[in-house]
């Protein structure tokens, strides 16, 4: 082949390649069965940079989110198992979708319009993340949808009257958007016919290294929150709003997580670490910056943003090194961090903290989006 020639051919499959490149895809392959025999889909969801997010309609989980750091070089970024089998026992909830109740509920009990309620309890006494088998271990009715902004998968759940302990059949709405400005992007919506509470949120454990790539504690964290939610040592909200001032939860400015993480803290002692929930500046139901992360070393950067009134920060503190990871490496203790957007926990038995009942004829809706970028 003559040189020109040769460079011809270089050319086109250059631009073949960037083409293709430059193509939202959405996928849908088998991911595997329930022990109810139930089919479960995993849908691969790519945007135009070539960012990768593959979504079970088991749980709602994001099983893997690949992104690229300073250089290009793709990496997953959210701990999760090799295959569904690890998810059928999802202990640590990666990457799934929490409901109905974020967070947990002093006792599993909440009274509403007069009637005590008895949820399922399986944390101590309290209840937490939905219960025994909450909206992470259902499947999930799941439909791809090609829209301008990114592609997408739709997630549709009944959740009966009674379910968990819960009032009204709650018709629950999930959207999930990659979209090209590499943002993973989730809308909640839900109706219910008879009065009930509600409080979703998404529990995927980011590490901007890469999962199993080593701890979180190097990470840069900012929370836009001039409070938090302490806890008492069943890790329920006292009612108090605290100021961060002059604290270890003071994340106003960009801080390392592990900076102040051993503190003779009374808080960071009874959390075992991070494990509360901060309230949000400015106002709810608007859209805003909850949270930046940033590693150095990838320089790898993720900002949550929110319509939410709270975003618990969670530092992997039970993460013991018993789980091993996607890639063959062993998950130890804060090797990820989660930023799950919520109303406070507790909030059905806390009258002054923002409402989370949800009455018959209301729609519920929340958005959250998980934006990647990097710093040069
Ligand atoms: C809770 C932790 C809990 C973790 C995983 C977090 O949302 O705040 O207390 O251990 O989820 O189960």
């Amino acid at each position: 082949m003559n040189p020109q020639r040769k460079l011809l051919v270089v050319l086109v499959l250059l631009l073949t390649a960037v083409v293709a490149h430059a193509q939202a895809t959405i996928t849908k392959t088998s991911f595997g069965k329930t022990s109810a025999d139930e089919n479960v889909d995993l849908y691969t969801l790519r945007n135009v940079n070539g960012v990768e997010a593959k979504i079970a309609n088991y749980g709602g989980i994001v099983v893997s989110l690949k992104v690229p750091d300073r250089n290009g070089k793709f990496d997953d970024v959210v701990l999760g198992f090799k295959d569904f089998e690890g998810y059928l026992k999802n202990d640590p909830y990666f990457g799934a979708l929490i409901g109905r109740y974020g967070n947990r509920i002093a006792k599993g009990r909440f009274t509403l319009n007069g009637v005590e309620y008895k949820l399922a309890v399986n944390n101590g006494e309290n209840h937490l993340h939905g219960g025994i088998k909450g909206f992470d271990k259902v499947v999930w009715t799941g439909s791809e949808n090609k829209t301008k902004a990114g592609p997408a998968v739709v997630l549709t759940y009944l959740s009966k009257d009674g379910e968990e302990g819960y009032p009204g059949n709650l018709q629950v709405r999930v959207v999930y958007t990659l979209t090209n400005n590499n943002e993973l992007k989730i809308d909640y919506s839900a109706t219910t016919d008879k009065d009930t509470v509600i409080n979703l949120t998404h529990h995927s454990y980011f590490n901007l290294a890469g999962e199993g790539n080593g701890d979180i504690l190097n990470h840069l964290l900012t929370i836009n929150a001039n409070r938090f939610v302490p806890t008492d040592a069943g890790s329920i909200p006292t009612g108090e709003l605290r100021s961060v001032a002059g604290t270890p939860f003071d994340f106003l400015k960009p801080t390392a997580i592990g900076a102040r993480i051993n503190q003779d803290d009374e808080q960071l002692k009874s959390g075992n670490g991070y494990d509360h929930t901060f309230v949000i500046n400015g106002r709810p139901g608007t859209l805003r910056l909850a949270a930046t992360a940033s590693e150095p070393a990838s320089g790898r950067v993720m900002q949550v943003w929110t319509t939410e009134p709270g975003v618990q920060f969670y530092t992997g503190n039970f993460l013991n090194g018993t789980l091993t990871g996607k890639s063959g490496k062993v998950y130890q203790r804060r090797f990820g961090f989660c930023l799950e957007t919520q109303h406070f926990p507790d909030s059905p038995n806390h009258p002054s903290f923002p409402t989370t009942t949800l009455k018959k004829g209301a729609t519920y809706k929340s958005t959250t989006i998980y934006k990647f970028s990097h710093k040069r």
